[in-house]
């Protein structure tokens, strides 16, 4: 079967949405998703979205973003994401995101070395909130057809430029013939024994990039959240507890009853202080403590994890919570210019997938959403001015190839990254 497109998008979370949304409203678009759509990073993402709180936080936010990263960050796209986030948090919210406000203002909040609180937040439900209000507005545009089940399995190109996907919806293979093709598809958590990631993210479109000849770098770029909820040898993704727990006083406790580092230092380093902490106590988990903070404003602030928490037996305005790192976010992915164009024509990416080199090798906290929603606006950009100039040609594919090829797909990704983080091979499913 065949289909035809100006734009396929592929990936339902914050990238895809909101490029969608921004694309122009004569070009028919098509996004797809794996599973269904709720079922993407986006939608639990509890911190919040970081942004500049005005011109005179430039400089500063700038710094804490390359601080964070260890300098390895570009710094050209680090300034394009700071000083295009004030225009993109105001979008959000004619769009119709409803960030918790402190008067007139909004409520700012703080994660890890981020040396103004300058995060915007809906509770601690800020990517569920901001993806359904995104959704809303997608499924009110009659240009936008969202097919879910559908999978990427590969590109259809010719001579280095990209002309659509090959897809298989339910069980059946369908040509998706585009001028452009966005990939928006996520991380690669779901490749992960622990990670907070949704576990049918396991890095597709990089798979795909690769086997494409299609540029991609720093495989080894691989986050660790320092605090996901411990619950033994669960194979399901791992409950996050925000750092913005931290960012509002929590304690981060050894099993001693002691802190044994500074909670708002990068979570890199928070990572690695409390592995350490467990070696050296011969524990698997470490605690999160917020007691000593009233329990209304703990209710209010945290419902999502309070919520959950007690659904688990902990009662986080009387108990400690036991945290340990989890595998959360991929820095290297596809490499992408700052209208985030890839090395194939026709083709872009934005969001985890790929890598604008905003975050060097580690991820300043919140910055993630901020990126798909600056990023994938430029790329819409970009396409709205330059997609009257493209012609839909016909690429090549041999059917017989694609059949099993989500198989495959998943082998060269696992590959390159053990290639890239030898370390990593016993953290990773069925390795
Ligand atoms: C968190 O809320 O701790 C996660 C936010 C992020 O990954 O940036």
């Amino acid at each position: 079967m065949e289909m035809e497109a100006d734009v396929l998008i592929v990936g339902t979370g914050i990238a895809g949405m909101y490029s969608a949304l921004n694309l122009r409203e004569d070009l028919k678009i098509v996004m797809i998703t794996k599973s269904n759509v709720e079922e993407c990073n986006t939608y639990l993402a509890q911190g919040g979205i970081s942004t500049a709180r005005n011109e005179d936080d430039y400089d500063i936010y700038i710094e804490d973003t390359l601080k964070a990263g260890t300098y390895k960050n570009d710094i050209e796209a680090v300034k394009v994401l700071v000083e295009e986030s004030i225009e993109n948090i105001n979008k959000l919210v004619s769009l119709g995101v409803k960030f918790d406000m402190d008067g007139e203002n909004f409520d700012y909040t703080r994660e890890g070395a981020h040396r103004v609180n300058r995060i915007v937040h809906c509770s601690d439900k800020t990517g569920q909130k901001v993806f359904e209000v995104l959704l809303d507005n997608v499924k009110s545009k009659k240009n936008i057809n969202i097919i879910e089940n559908a999978c990427l399995l590969d590109l259809i190109t010719s001579d280095n430029k990209c002309c659509g996907g090959i897809v298989r919806i339910d069980n059946e293979i369908v040509q998706i013939n585009s001028k452009i093709t966005i990939l928006a598809s996520g991380g690669i958590g779901g490749l992960f024994k622990n990670s907070t990631n949704q576990r049918t993210l396991t890095g597709d479109g990089i798979s795909i990039a690769i086997k494409n000849d299609v540029e991609v770098v720093h495989m080894d770029y691989i986050q660790f959240h320092p605090t996901a909820l411990y619950e033994g040898n669960s194979k399901d993704k791992r409950f996050l507890i925000t750092e913005s727990l931290r960012g509002e006083g929590a304690y981060l406790l050894n099993n001693e009853g002691d802190r044994f580092v500074d909670e708002l230092l990068p979570r890199d380093v928070v990572a690695k202080a409390i592995l350490e902490e467990e070696r050296r106590t011969n524990s698997e988990y470490v605690f999160l403590d917020i007691t000593h903070k009233p329990k209304d404003f703990i209710i209010n602030r945290f419902p999502l994890i309070y919520n959950e928490c007690k659904k688990r037996g902990i009662d986080i305005t009387k108990d400690k919570i036991p945290v340990t790192p989890a595998q959360h976010y991929f820095m290297g992915g596809i490499k992408v210019d700052t209208d985030s164009k890839t090395s194939m024509n026709n083709l872009f990416a934005c969001g985890e997938v790929s890598c604008t080199g905003v975050h060097g090798s580690n991820r300043l906290a919140s910055n993630s959403l901020l990126e798909g929603l600056v990023f994938s606006n430029r790329a819409a950009e970009c396409i709205n001015r330059s997609i009257d100039d493209i012609d839909c040609a016909k690429g090549k594919i041999n059917i017989k190839m694609v059949q099993d090829c989500d198989k495959y797909n998943k082998h060269i990704i696992v590959e390159e990254i053990i290639k890239a983080r030898g370390d990593m091979k016993n953290e990773l499913v069925g390795c």
